[in-house]
Formats: structure tokens, C-alpha cells, sequence
């Protein structure tokens, strides 16, 4: 089995030295950077803008893989995309037409993800699979780090890189949530190729992230 993409969830570094912790984690061997936008509307949390985002862009040249949860969606597609996103990822509740929505951020010329809550089912998928770069799918429900892995996430993940295979186009299939070195094995198994680590990326501080990566790639 390959490897997966490894992209760290900032939501657990320290927020006091962002800019350092990009560096750090690309040093590391991260291959994606992910941000997690949060509203304190769409998930009981509140993280970081637009703003950001732009102010971190010059801290790394990995692509910046922004899970937007936040509604309306919307009218912030543009604003993250000129912030640095290389990848945009949506939620179909997140505002009332999300094959409108990922349209826009593919005509900015930035990848477009679809993103399934743990309640969210695989037909949503239907008539959006063919027009994304990649499907994350949650393993908890968003929000927060920390949380544990959500088993049933796992035969979602498998239908998913089925309709991906029969489908023919390079689509990448990610996992968020409660990501450690023995669920990320299971992901993989069941046909993810990318996935976010919030707290198993950053335990233990700057000196262990390789090691941690590492593990998490499997290669530990
Ligand atoms: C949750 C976020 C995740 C979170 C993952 O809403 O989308 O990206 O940071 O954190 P861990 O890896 O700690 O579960
Ligand atoms: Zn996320």
C-alpha cells in the first residue's frame, strides 16, 4: 500500500507562533497544509479568517488545504482563494446549491473538495463526483480536535473509493478526524490517500512532528 498525503491540522498547533509552526511541520515532512475554518454558526467553534491564512501564505510553498465550515459559504469562496487556498473543501449544507458553490472555486482556478459529516450519506455524492478534486471525509463530527475516530466512517470511505475507481479520474479521498498512526492504517486499507492529523501531528511538540509524520505515513 502507498503511503498516504499527510496534511497536519493546524487547529492544534500553537496559536501564539503560527508562522513558525508551518515552517516546522513542512520541515517535517507534511506534504498539505490544513486550515480549519470555523463560524461559531455552521460548528460550535470559532478558529481563524481569511486573514490568516494570508498572513501565513509566505510560510510555506505546500498547498494550503482549507476546510471551510462555515455558513453562508458563499460569499467567502473568493476571499480565501486570493488568501492562498489551493484547495477549497465545502460542505452541501454549508448553503442552498454546493454544485453552484464548487463551480465557483474551480472557476478560480483552485481545487474543489465536497466534504461528508459522519451523518452525511454517500448519495450526496451523485452528480458532484464528477466535478471535484477530492472528497474529505469526517471521521468526527466537526469542530473540534481531539475528538475520537468514528468506526463507521470507515465503510463510507470504502463506497467512496469504489465510485472513485469506477469513475476513472483522479479524485483524492481524505479522512479528518481522530487520525492516529493505528486508525490512519485502517484509512488507508479502506482507500483513503490523503490524511488531516490534528493532535497526532503536534503531540509532543516541534521535536517529535517528523517522527509523528512518519508514523502516520506508516513508515515509523
Ligand atoms: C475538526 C477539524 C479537524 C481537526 C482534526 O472539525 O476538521 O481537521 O482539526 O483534529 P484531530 O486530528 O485532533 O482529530
Ligand atoms: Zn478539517
Amino acid at each position: 500500500m502507498p503511503a498516504p498525503l499527510i496534511a497536519p491540522s493546524i487547529l492544534s498547533a500553537d496559536f501564539a507562533r503560527l508562522g513558525e509552526e508551518v515552517r516546522a511541520i513542512d520541515a517535517a515532512g507534511a506534504d498539505w497544509i490544513h486550515i480549519d475554518v470555523m463560524d461559531g454558526h455552521f460548528v460550535p467553534n470559532l478558529t481563524i479568517g481569511p486573514a490568516v491564512i494570508k498572513a501565513l501564505r509566505p510560510h510555506s510553498a505546500k498547498p494550503f488545504d482549507v476546510h471551510l465550515m462555515i455558513s453562508p459559504v458563499d460569499p467567502f469562496i473568493e476571499e480565501f482563494a486570493e488568501a492562498g487556498a489551493d484547495i477549497i473543501t465545502l460542505h452541501p449544507e454549508a448553503g442552498p446549491h454546493i454544485h453552484r458553490s464548487l463551480q465557483a472555486v474551480a472557476k478560480l482556478g483552485k481545487k474543489a473538495g465536497v466534504v461528508l459529516n459522519p451523518g452525511t450519506p454517500v448519495e450526496v455524492l451523485d452528480y458532484l463526483l464528477e466535478d471535484v478534486d477530492l472528497v474529505l471525509v469526517m471521521s468526527v463530527n466537526p469542530g473540534f480536535g481531539g475528538q475520537g475516530f468514528i468506526d463507521s466512517q470507515l465503510r463510507k470511505v470504502e463506497a467512496i473509493r469504489a465510485r472513485i475507481d469506477a469513475l476513472g479520474k483522479p479524485i483524492h479521498l481524505e479522512v479528518d478526524g481522530g487520525v492516529n498512526p493505528e486508525t490512519a492504517r485502517r484509512c488507508v486499507a479502506s482507500g483513503a490517500d490523503v490524511l488531516v492529523a490534528g493532535s497526532a501531528t503536534f503531540a509532543g511538540g516541534p521535536g517529535r512532528y517528523a517522527p509523528n509524520i512518519a508514523a502516520l505515513k506508516g513508515l515509523a
